[in-house]
């Protein structure tokens, strides 16, 4: 049933919301079964997905979601069928703390080892979580977090093969994003697709290294650049010509982390009197490095970016001020009415004059765009996105709209009440010449069974809701970002 609702008030049950939340320990592989609709028999392909699997470990629960052990899905689509799988990336630290039954290193985002803050002192150790993105690039399948290197996986079982240090581009530790971004034809590469990546190093100047990867996964270009103060960059945007930096108004005070009292990003301070700035570092790699600056706010995530008639225009989910992590409250009971909801927003940022210009493109709570994958970089007309059942104020993701940047329309499906949703993935119709004909997946966790589905939806019309529903044996706990590929990894 879709609920048709204006109101702001919550539709659904918090009790719901956090069974979402509960670990799914159960590894599984299977053909998909109980399916409602039928599956399109032209969609090709495999949907990856990476997010935290463990929300506890033994009997003491993570403090906050971004610091659960990483668990990979796959489902791949071939004639009409789906095999989905589930697997944890055998991390060192997942696999020690399996053995160990209890936390044995301390999270990004707050989770402390037992034993009080003594225990905690300046153990600085990061477990390398590979829980935040899945990539297939070069041949190689590989789990992202942005701290640490990447872990590669097998396609077809999701089994660990270890840590990838990218043929000796990184060294042990070494930082590698998890928001790399494919330009489908760069324009230093005689028009060839390249994955482009970074990765931060913080500070009281913060470097970041551009990495640029051909399709066979060699490194065309590399180059580091230092800006000023200390930067949490999370995402990228880029263009033809630069990778796009929202530099947030943050200040880190790393004291309560070394002395073991919070997590490292629980440092991180939202300055409301400080700008925000924009970096555009060139991707040719000379180092005329632009910073401008516009009113504070915060971002996570780009949807995208392009370059018109010396302007960088850029779409980003914002938030009026940082949502910081609190670690003497359980995140499952966090007052969503307290919190800043992400919005859409377009800036324009003039090349000449420094001057930069924005509006807002869609107040209702949204996070986790994504688009063609052609328009990357350059002017794209639809944008799909999770969003919040209610049109304003902050609530979980609970359904997919379509925004059309041409008319200003939009197309929304929502799952409410018992329907949890998170990050879409468009999947272009093979052989399609428009920018919205294809599909739209988006993996929903369903409270009222306590499992998840993943619906497919005709990407023209949203609003006639999905085409198809696979109902999954299990549920999968929210998960972060994840990517399609059209080489089929199934069975
Ligand atoms: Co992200």
């Amino acid at each position: 049933m879709h609920l048709q609702s204006c109101s702001t008030q919550a539709i659904y049950s918090r009790e719901d919301w956090k069974r979402g939340y509960l670990s799914q320990t159960q590894e599984s592989a299977y053909w998909i079964d109980d399916i409602e609709g039928e599956i399109p028999p032209d969609l090709t392909g495999t949907l990856f997905r990476v997010g935290p699997g463990l929300l506890n470990i033994g009997d003491y629960p993570v403090n906050h979601p971004f610091d659960g052990d990483g668990m990979a899905c796959a489902i791949a689509f071939k004639d009409g069928r789906a095999f989905f799988q589930n697997r944890f990336v055998r991390t060192q630290g997942f696999v020690e703390e399996r053995e160990a039954g209890k936390p044995l290193y301390r999270g990004v985002f707050g989770t402390q080892k037992p034993g009080g803050w003594l225990a905690n002192l300046f153990d600085l150790r990061l477990k390398n979580i590979a829980n935040t993105n899945i990539i297939h690039w070069g041949g190689k399948l590989l789990a992202l977090w942005e701290a640490a290197e990447p872990h590669r996986l097998d396609p077809h079982t999701l089994e660990t093969q270890g840590l990838d240090r990218l043929d000796g581009l990184l060294d042990t530790g070494d930082a590698f994003s998890a928001h790399p971004h494919i330009d489908p034809a760069s324009q230093f590469d005689d028009g060839k697709p390249v994955l482009v990546n970074f990765s931060v190093n913080p500070g009281l100047s913060t470097d970041i290294t551009i990495y640029e990867f051909a399709p066979d996964g060699t490194l065309l270009r590399q180059h580091t650049h230092a800006i000023p103060g200390f930067a949490f960059l999370h995402d990228m945007a880029i263009t033809p010509n630069y990778c796009v930096f929202f530099q947030n108004p943050v200040t880190f005070n790393p004291l309560p982390y070394l002395l073991g009292f919070r997590g490292a990003a629980e440092c991180v301070k939202f300055d409301p009197d400080a700008p925000t700035k924009i970096v555009l570092i060139p991707r040719d790699g000379s180092r005329n490095v632009k910073i401008v600056e516009t009113e504070p706010c915060f971002v996570f995530h780009h949807a995208n970016a392009w370059e018109d008639n010396g302007e960088v225009v850029v779409d980003s989910i914002c938030y009026e001020s940082f949502p910081q992590p609190d670690s003497d409250s359980d995140f499952r009971d966090v007052d969503f009415s307290q919190i800043p909801e992400g919005q859409l927003w377009n800036f324009r940022v003039n090349l000449q004059n420094e001057n930069v210009r924005h509006e807002v493109i869609e107040r209702r709570c949204c996070e986790f765009p994504v688009l063609h994958p052609e328009t990357v970089g350059r002017k794209n007309r639809y944008l799909f996105m999770g969003i919040a059942h209610p049109e304003r104020g902050n609530a979980p993701l609970q359904g997919v709209m379509k925004v059309d940047r041409e008319t200003g329309t939009s197309q929304v499906w929502s799952f409410a009440p018992r329907g949890f949703g998170g990050e879409p993935a468009f999947v272009p119709r093979p052989g399609a010449t428009e920018e919205d004909d294809g599909w739209v997946l988006l993996l929903v966790y369903d409270a009222e069974k306590h499992r998840s589905k993943l619906a497919i939806f005709d990407a023209k019309s949203i609003d006639a809701g999905p085409i198809a529903q696979l109902n999954l044996k299990y549920h999968i706990p929210y998960g972060l970002h994840g990517s399609f590929t059209s080489e089929y990894f199934g069975r």
